[in-house]
């Protein structure tokens, strides 16, 4: 299944982005790729690469095999309405990463085509990201190759899609949570003594290296902390002001009004 031809319909930041990573994995070759957006000069770097770029979404789908759509949630519903007679269910597999758009709110607009959905956040741009993902009525042969294609942009985590809202904020927003906490150290590190960009640059690595000690080394976040804690040492004391200043209850109480907001 990997040669098929993908299409993705708005080509914006995430849509770029995913056609960049595909073909910097060489998962999809520039002939098999094809973006749609309606301004197209916006899309000149992907040209340049040989890849297909059109506002023709007609022409788009039936050349194409896979569709990922990466419309706003405002238009996909306009937008899909119109393409509807396109989709084929027996050739085409549709793949959204619109947020908030259910499979059934899909099914209703473009008929029976074997759909998924999926959550990735912005380190897709640089094949990072974390990407959750959901079908209905798909075959194993389909879930593999999607989960194959999105395991090119980063990794892929199968969830029920009533967990999708909460993805989108554990994995979407957490992206611009992660960046405060490395802002709000860079601070910090400037308060005692570093200028801006080494403070930053030690506050990105840090948080990199302790992300990796989790997943390359497979530990608990509270077993890495208990080796840097020395009793009566200037780590204990550091992370307990924090934690009476409510440092883990702040990011717990944010991420629940992110999703107290996303589904009301
Ligand atoms: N950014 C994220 O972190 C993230 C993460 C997960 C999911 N998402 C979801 O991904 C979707 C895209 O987000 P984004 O940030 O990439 O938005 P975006 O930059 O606004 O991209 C949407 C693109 O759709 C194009 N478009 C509009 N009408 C079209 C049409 N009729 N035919 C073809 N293209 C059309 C627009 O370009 P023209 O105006 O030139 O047509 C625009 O470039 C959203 O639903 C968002 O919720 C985003």
């Amino acid at each position: 299944m990997a040669s098929k031809k993908i299409t993705i319909l708005g080509g914006g930041n995430l849509g770029a982005a995913i056609a960049e990573g595909l073909l910097k994995s060489g998962f999809a070759k520039p002939n098999q790729l094809t973006v749609t957006r309606r301004n197209l000069d916006r899309l000149q770097h992907l040209k340049e690469k040989g890849v297909t770029i059109t506002s023709d979404n007609v022409a788009a789908i039936r050349a194409s095999e896979i569709i990922i759509v990466a419309l706003k949630p405002y238009n996909v519903k306009e937008v899909l309405e119109g393409l509807k007679n396109s989709f084929d269910p027996a050739k085409h597999i549709i793949i959204s990463v619109v947020t908030g758009v259910s499979i059934q709110n899909l099914y209703t607009i473009v008929g029976n085509v074997p759909l998924f959905r999926a959550m990735p956040n912005t380190a897709i741009a640089i094949q990072e990201s974390v990407t959750c993902l959901c079908s209905q009525h798909s075959t194993n042969e389909q879930v593999n190759y999607v989960n194959e294609l999105f395991n090119q942009l980063g990794i892929t985590i199968s969830i029920d899609e009533k967990l999708m809202d909460a993805a989108t904020v554990l994995g979407a927003c957490g992206i611009a949570y992660a960046l405060r906490f490395i802002r709000a150290a860079t601070q910090g590190g400037i308060e005692i003594g570093f200028d801006a960009k080494t403070a930053n640059l030690i506050a990105a690595q840090t948080v990199k290296g302790a992300a990796e000690l989790l997943l390359k080394g497979n530990r608990h976040p509270e077993e890495e902390i208990d080796k840097v804690t020395t009793p009566k040492g200037c780590t204990i004391v550091g992370l307990n002001e924090m934690e009476h200043r409510g440092f883990s209850s702040s990011l717990i109480r944010g991420i629940s009004a992110s999703y107290n907001k996303i589904i009301s």
